[in-house]
């Protein structure tokens, strides 16, 4: 039997548990320890279940970390047939690499980690980078949440009317997002692509943006996989405006947004519109006249319900997300 497991409480969980029939989801206790230690205490068996365990490691990404393993240990030991994990925004996914000797490559670890607690499948979304893949020896999938923003976009444009494509820039804000502001530009019918020259001198501080292609005139898309402090999409809106765009929107996958991000975003002259989905929960706090939240519960539903039927992933989002 397949059931499913939220480990956080968030929107998107909710929403999921909604859907689903107090049979198909597994209950569990999470308590501590004194010294913070998390315990998770399964609250009926799961023998020879396939178990869809959904929930982001986003912040506090450590504590969502040990929360993941523990529970995959707890779901291995108890025997579950397969444990299918469904982390919509995959922390430490940006350090992917080596950016100088001596660091670590800590979205190889995390996989190292998942595996070995006992996860049998990983679906995510909009991975930073999708080399991530090759860290796994499971079966993982990355749902393009972009291409299916993008596609909804057009489709969106075309039922009121207003879809000229000509108006409309896609902007990658660095050269590490171009693939995937490419997959956007395609879906969402637009033909002219722009790429930033961001460079930075540190973890998430913008030195300097270049911008490459004309601008002038449009209205920019900016499509991104993640906002953080919002430095980055701050300062390619005002570079945008400056090199003559006339307005300035965002489309984001997951909304990190530590510190005052929220506050700055909102206060932003240079955005006139971002919109972020629930892939990390911070989102729900979004709502205002500028940020709009985009609520991704059906895609993961969808997701699910193509495993209980053993439907290949891609086949559903190509037949019925992107058709
Ligand atoms: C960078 O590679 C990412 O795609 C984002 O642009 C970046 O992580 C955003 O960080 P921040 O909001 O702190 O500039």
């Amino acid at each position: 039997m397949v059931k499913i497991l939220v480990l956080e409480e968030s929107m998107l969980g909710q929403k999921l548990l909604e859907r689903y029939d107090n049979d198909d989801i597994v209950h569990y206790t999470l308590s501590r320890f004194k010294d913070g230690e998390i315990f998770i205490q399964l609250e009926e068996p799961v023998r020879d279940d396939d178990v869809m365990v959904i929930g982001s490691i986003s912040a506090p990404v450590n504590e969502n970390l040990v929360k993941f393993l523990v529970c995959i240990d707890a779901l291995r030991r108890a025997s579950a047939k397969s444990i299918n994990l469904i982390i919509p925004y995959l922390g430490y996914s940006r350090q992917d690499r080596k950016v100088k000797p001596w660091q670590p490559i800590s979205a190889k670890l995390v996989a190292n980690l998942l595996e070995a607690a006992g996860a049998t499948r990983l679906t995510t979304c909009d991975l930073h980078a999708k080399q991530i893949e090759g860290f796994y020896n499971i079966p993982i999938d990355n749902i393009p949440i972009q291409l299916i923003l993008g596609n909804r976009w057009c489709k969106m444009k075309k039922e009121h009317g207003t879809l000229n494509t000509e108006d409309f820039v896609v902007v990658s804000p660095d050269a590490g997002g171009v693939a995937r502001a490419r997959e956007f530009m395609l879906q969402a019918g637009i033909d002219n692509l722009v790429m930033i020259n961001k460079l930075r001198e540190k973890a998430n501080q913008v030195a300097s943006m270049q911008i490459l292609g004309d601008v002038k005139g449009k209205i920019a898309l900016i499509v991104d996989d993640m906002v953080d402090t919002g430095g980055t999409l701050m300062r390619a809106a005002e570079e945008l405006k400056k090199a003559g765009a006339e307005m300035v929107y965002v489309y984001c996958t997951h909304g990190v947004l530590s510190g005052d991000a929220i506050e700055r975003l909102s206060n932003d002259e240079a955005i006139d519109g971002l919109y972020i989905t629930d892939t990390i929960d911070k989102s729900r706090e979004l709502i205002n006249d500028k940020i709009n939240y985009v609520d991704i519960s059906d895609i993961i539903a969808g997701i699910i319900n193509a495993f209980r039927k053993s439907k290949d992933i891609y086949n559903y989002i190509n037949e019925e997300l992107l058709p």
